[in-house]
């Protein structure tokens, strides 16, 4: 775990946390048909106390009928079929909602391409037991990515650093998508308003952890590159993401600027 060198937001350092509750690990698929046995596999062998939600877009491929098969075996394993695609965001929105319905006490957010290795999940967990919301970061000391191409590496580390400083966060990864989070912490992000698709939704909530006070713990992990399937990384999915990330960013300035403009409360 990394506790030095701004990762850990400052607030909650000496808040006692509750017991975790029973994880539910929410797995997003379009078109992951030649993962998702393996990945569900993995999750059930690495944390065998842990429930798995596979929140599937009809996927084309038939992803959706392979993980209602993984279901039928496995009481530990559920599918939620949405009806098209309508990006990483909405799934997760529909994972957290359905999760947090069924009263799971920690909710995870992982990949289905093996990009985030469900062996490492124990060492978020573990992290998560003094934290209100873990990332897996691939930019902290310790944190490295495998196989992936130098152009994919600039634009995650440019987004970074552009939401790092844009939005004024102490974080180092903040569009990744290996994430252990506290259920109360969910609850308390507001997620009724989340508007952001693509995966800006990561940056989003990232944000709005760290302004609402909650103690956000970077952990190392190894991001290895999909060997199969295909990335859905699109043009669309970076504007979406720099203009909302600049738009914040504004809002953010344009409310510290009325703010200060304001007379004292009495
Ligand atoms: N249900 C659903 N709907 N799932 C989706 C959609 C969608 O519209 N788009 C992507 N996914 C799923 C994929 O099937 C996969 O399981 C996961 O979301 C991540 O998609 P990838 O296409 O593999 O993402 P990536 O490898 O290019 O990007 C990774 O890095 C980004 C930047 O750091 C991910 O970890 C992202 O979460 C991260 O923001
Ligand atoms: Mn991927």
């Amino acid at each position: 775990m990394n506790d030095g060198d701004g990762t850990r937001a400052a607030e909650g350092q000496d808040r006692r946390f509750g017991p975790l509750g029973t994880a539910l690990v929410i797995i997003p698929t379009y078109n992951e048909a030649e993962n998702i046995k393996a990945i569900v596999g993995r999750v059930r062998e690495a944390v065998p106390e842990a429930h798995v939600l596979v929140a599937d877009d009809n996927s084309p491929d038939g992803t959706g009928k392979l993980a209602d098969e993984l279901a039928a075996e496995d009481d530990h394993v559920h599918v939620l079929h949405r009806k098209g695609k309508e990006g990483l965001g909405a799934a997760y929105l529909a994972g957290f909602r359905w999760g947090l319905e069924q009263g799971y006490g920690v909710l995870v957010e992982m990949d289905a391409d093996g990009s985030h290795r469900p062996e490492e999940l124990p060492r978020l967990l573990t992290a998560l037991k003094g934290a209100d919301l873990v990332l897996g970061s691939r930019w902290v000391p310790g944190g490295r990515v495998v196989n992936w191409p130098k152009s994919r590496e600039i634009i995650s580390r440019g987004g970074s650093l552009y939401s790092r400083l844009a939005l004024d966060l102490p974080l180092r990864d903040i569009t990744g998508g290996y994430r252990a989070f506290r259920r109360e912490t969910l609850e308390g992000l507001g997620l009724d308003d989340v508007a952001s698709q693509g995966y800006c939704f990561q940056v989003d909530l990232a944000r709005r952890a760290v302004k609402a006070g909650y103690h956000v713990v970077e952990v190392p992990i190894t991001f290895v590159e999909r060997e199969l399937g295909d990335s859905k990384m699109s043009r669309d999915i970076l504007v979406e993401a720099l203009w909302r990330v600049t738009a914040w960013g504004v809002g953010e300035r344009v409310d510290k600027v009325v703010k200060r403009g304001r007379p004292s409360q009495p």
